[in-house]
């Protein structure tokens, strides 16, 4: 067994279908140039050390119970999905226990609907399978990372560990093959962060309640976006910003409608609609978090200018094509 080893795994950006493809329709989700890294090393007990030097915060978890030495007891939520990789590989790996130290490095905002905790634990499992010298296939990543965010959200889709994994541009549907959609398009997106954090299990759990309660409108409404998501790949294919973007607007209007926008989330969407991007719409969960503008080249400067003026930040991105990554 080795000593040590390292992985990293992309964030991502929802382009259409968030919340939506909980229930059952696809989404669209680009993989984007930020990373989480993350490195570990063995250790002669069998504590699960964990440090994120981001979220300043540590502690190690033994017998399933947590020791913080970072951030209190609150440290626990946050690192618990990735003790929940850790388990599953060393699991998998035929042992009872054993003890390893995890470090993780971030560029990835964090609950900012970037999908941060995903590629950290996608980036985790990688790299304790590759110490571990297990199974390290994509699907086999896929499926570890994917039982580890069920415990932090409850019942998610899927739709960020697949990204974080796979890299590239992906249609998802949850219990469909994963499809990646080998177009080579240019998509100039600005991020806008309303740097407010908030609860993707939250915002999910209040997307269920609102279609218990009327089912048959917001079963309308769900099947709506599904639709809105079928359409953008002809779109797409062509190349079609225009309506992209239009679709963009639609999906984010249909995303109010279910109770997940915000103020923050409005302001900066209307300002980048304003100053001349040709759609924009929340991205990931909502509720804070962030917005994202799809915008021609030459509008790019005024559409930043406008998020940061309505009080985001605005973060330039790229796509990318490469998922998680073992480094050697
Ligand atoms: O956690 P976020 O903000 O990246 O959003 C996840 C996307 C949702 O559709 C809201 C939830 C899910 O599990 O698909």
């Amino acid at each position: 067994m080795k000593r040590q080893a390292k992985a990293s795994a992309p964030a991502k950006v929802i382009l259409l279908g968030e919340h939506f493809v909980v229930h059952g329709e696809p989404a669209i989700v680009l993989a984007i140039d930020r990373r989480a890294t993350v490195t570990v090393e063995t250790r002669s007990d069998s504590k699960i050390f964990i440090r994120s030097e981001d979220m300043g915060i540590s502690g190690f978890f033994m017998n399933d119970q947590f020791f913080p030495q970072r951030g209190g007891v609150e440290a626990k939520k946050k690192l618990e999905p990735i003790y929940a990789v850790a388990r599953e590989v060393i699991k998998k790996h035929g042992l009872e226990t054993a003890g390893v130290n995890i470090k993780i490095k971030s560029s990835i905002p964090i609950a900012a609907g970037l999908g941060s905790s995903a590629a950290v634990s996608v980036a985790s499992a990688a790299a304790l399978c590759s110490l571990f010298d297990s199974d390290k296939s994509k699907d086999n990543i896929f499926q570890i990372a994917f039982n580890a965010e069920k415990i932090v959200h409850g019942t998610p889709s899927g739709v960020d560990p697949a990204i974080s994994t796979y890299g590239g541009i992906l249609w998802y549907c949850k219990g469909e093959p994963i499809r990646r959609l080998d177009i080579d398009v240019d998509l100039p997106l600005i991020i806008g962060n309303t740097g407010k954090e908030r609860s993707t299990g939250e915002l999910v759990a209040k997307v269920n309640d609102l279609r218990n309660r009327y089912p048959r409108i917001i079963g309308k409404v769900i099947k709506a976006g599904g639709e809105i998501v079928k359409r953008s790949v002809k779109a797409i294919k062509e190349k079609d910003l225009e309506t992209l973007g239009e679709l963009m607007n639609i999906n984010h209007e249909l995303l109010c409608a279910v109770g997940v926008s915000c103020e923050e989330l409005e302001k900066l969407v209307h300002a980048a609609r304003k100053a001349g991007a040709l759609g924009a719409k929340l991205t990931g969960a909502g509720g804070g978090g962030c917005m994202i503008a799809l915008v021609s080249p030459e509008k790019i400067e005024d559409v930043a200018e406008a998020i940061e003026k309505a009080g985001g930040e605005a973060l330039t991105t790229r796509k990318t094509d490469v998922g998680v990554a073992i480094e050697r």
